[in-house]
């Protein structure tokens, strides 16, 4: 994808060959849902979470497979959820990354499947050895993610996002939806760094947690004012279709504020990082000044 600072081009490769050991080659029967999962996956995001992931363990002196398989399990609950959330039941999207969604591509069932299967596939990977040879870790890694992505998490924001469609939240509330559907996944790949090492973990929450909002806000100005072009996904829908956003409830400018306020409290928790976190300093500057 074009427009992305160097550091992302340059993780997002090695993620994706992870990602291509990881994931099944689609064979037999069930050949068609393995191809859509890869499909789902293979197909240009960012691969902004799991870069995330492998510059927090880079902090904490942690490199190679172990960050890998970390950052590549992070990047199938993200994919898995980008499936979901563009069926006709939740936004009803056609354009996912430049192309066709997974339903449109496929079919619904298929989808849904290729969803299920990502997210089971995440937490396999976090619980295999090859991941660490610690057990307390894997646990934590294993634990970490699920609280994240799950009914307290990323899936409680979404279905708070899909209530909001019915009902008016404030401001407040609605920094709780994004930090739930968007900011848990954040938090994670911030804090894998510290699980990874055993260290502790209170800044890289306190980072992810604000940058996961103030990514989300920015997606909202995208919405409203990005190029549906260079973001691969239609734009000028959110209003449409009543989402609870802070563009709605404060205006354009008072939300880019309100990111670049986060975004700058993002770095502020990175104090007690040296030079080492320069990289998680530039991709809170880069979630809210984006184009893509
Ligand atoms: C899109 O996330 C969904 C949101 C949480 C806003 P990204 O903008 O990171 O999507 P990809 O992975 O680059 O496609
Ligand atoms: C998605 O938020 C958050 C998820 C947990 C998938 P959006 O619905 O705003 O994401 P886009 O705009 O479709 O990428
Ligand atoms: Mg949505
Ligand atoms: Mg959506
Ligand atoms: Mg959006």
């Amino acid at each position: 994808m074009t427009g992305l600072p160097d550091i992302l081009e340059r993780g997002a490769r090695s993620v994706d060959e992870t990602l291509e050991e990881l994931l099944p080659k689609a064979s037999g029967p069930e050949g068609r849902f393995h191809e859509a999962m890869r499909y789902a996956v293979f197909n240009g995001g960012k691969r902004l979470r799991p870069v995330l992931a492998t510059l927090s363990a880079a902090v904490f002196g942690v490199t190679g497979i172990r960050a890998l398989r970390t950052a590549a399990a992070v990047e199938m609950i993200h994919c898995y959820s980008l499936i979901h959330d563009d069926l006709p039941a939740l936004d009803n999207d056609d354009l996912r990354r430049g192309r066709p969604t997974c339903h449109r591509a496929f079919d619904e069932a298929t989808a849904i499947l290729a969803g299920d299967g990502l997210q089971s596939l995440a937490f396999e990977v976090l619980a295999d050895p090859a991941t660490h040879d610690d057990a307390e870790v894997r646990i934590g890694l294993v634990g970490a993610l699920a609280h994240a992505s799950g009914c307290i998490g990323m899936i409680a924001g979404q279905a708070i996002d899909m209530a909001a469609e019915h009902i008016t939240l404030d401001a407040p509330a609605i920094r709780r939806l994004q930090a739930l559907k968007t900011g848990g996944l954040f938090v994670f790949s911030a804090r894998a760094g510290a699980i990874l090492a055993k260290a502790d973990e209170a800044a890289m929450i306190a980072f992810g947690r604000d940058l996961g909002t103030a990514f989300q806000i920015t997606d909202d100005i995208l919405d409203v004012e990005g190029d549906q072009e260079a973001l691969g996904k239609a734009t000028g829908k959110d209003a449409g279709a009543g989402k609870a956003t802070l563009v709605e409830a404060l205006g354009l400018e008072a939300a880019r504020r309100k990111a670049v306020e986060l975004s700058e409290r993002a770095i502020d928790a990175l104090e007690n990082f040296g030079e080492a976190a320069d990289g998680l300093r530039d991709m809170a500057r880069f979630a809210v000044h984006r184009r893509v």
